[in-house]
């Protein structure tokens, strides 16, 4: 079974190249499920109801989030009827929303799940052990398991990858917004990428206009960081091939779409 998911969408740059991508990506690599993390989907930051809804329109079958999932206070509407959006599992008990999914697919189903790292972030659960939980819910289903893992630092992006070999299909590593070229297959099967990158401006730095974060890095002042509307794009993603029956990773391949590495339909 192919599984596609497309790295943090930033804004509206980031929602064209989904929207103008996605039904090429699909018809050339034919993937049962695809998965977008949209934390950064809402000008920057944080996702609305009519985003979540266009990406599954689009041809999404689940979202992720992170760190960003509560910055348009609209998520609290909306996020505990959202069946498909997942945000990281080990915020506190009783935060709104759920870290698990499933997703039906003709090959079986796929269960989705999100965990947020702790390094240099907020004081979140324990992911490590909220990971075996998560993943004793999902094998009582399926034994395909797809991990967004949305951590600041590679050590524990890469902790958390052996941690899980062989126990979930493809765990994928989000939130640091550049690609990183070390997709592997880990021995006990588990697809593995340290950071998928990022879908949105591509002469930005991390998605956000250069002027204003070169400004922060040259004065220490504050600064206003905004995606900006106009300029070049791009997309990153990630294509696995899982094995139904075992949820064993084959292949884990990266895609990156701008103008340095044009798409071939
Ligand atoms: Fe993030």
């Amino acid at each position: 079974m192919k599984i596609l998911f497309i790295g943090d969408v930033v804004g509206s740059p980031g929602r064209d190249m989904v929207q103008e991508y996605l039904p090429k990506l699909k018809a050339k690599y034919q993937p049962a499920v695809t998965i977008i993390n949209g934390e950064n989907s809402a000008s920057g930051k944080g996702i609305n109801e009519k985003i979540y809804r266009s990406f599954l329109e689009w041809g999404a079958n689940a979202v992720t989030l992170g760190n960003h999932a509560w910055d348009k206070k609209e998520i609290f509407d909306f996020i505990d009827d959202a069946t498909y959006m997942v945000r990281p599992a080990n915020y506190p008990e009783g935060t709104p929303g759920k870290g698990i999914t499933f997703v039906k697919t003709n090959h079986g189903e796929v269960a989705v799940l999100n965990l947020q790292g702790r390094t240099f972030l907020s004081p979140n659960d324990d992911p490590f052990r909220k990971v075996d939980e998560l993943i004793k819910e999902a094998k009582k289903r399926t034994n395909i398991i797809f991990l967004d893992f949305h951590a600041e630092t590679t050590s524990e992006k890469q902790a958390m990858g052996w941690y899980v070999d062989g126990r979930v299909s493809i765990n994928v590593g989000t939130h640091t917004h550049v690609q990183t070229a070390d997709e592997r297959i880990l021995p006990g099967g588990t697809g593995y990428i340290t950071d998928v990158g990022m879908t949105g401006p591509y002469d930005g730095i991390l998605g956000m206009d250069r002027e204003a974060v070169i400004k922060r890095f040259l004065t220490n002042l504050p600064v206003r960081f905004e995606v900006p509307k106009k300029g070049r794009k791009q997309l990153s993603a990630v294509l696995a091939d899982v094995e139904e029956s075992t949820g064993k990773a084959r292949k884990l391949q990266r895609i990156m779409i701008n103008d340095d590495h044009p798409f071939f339909g």
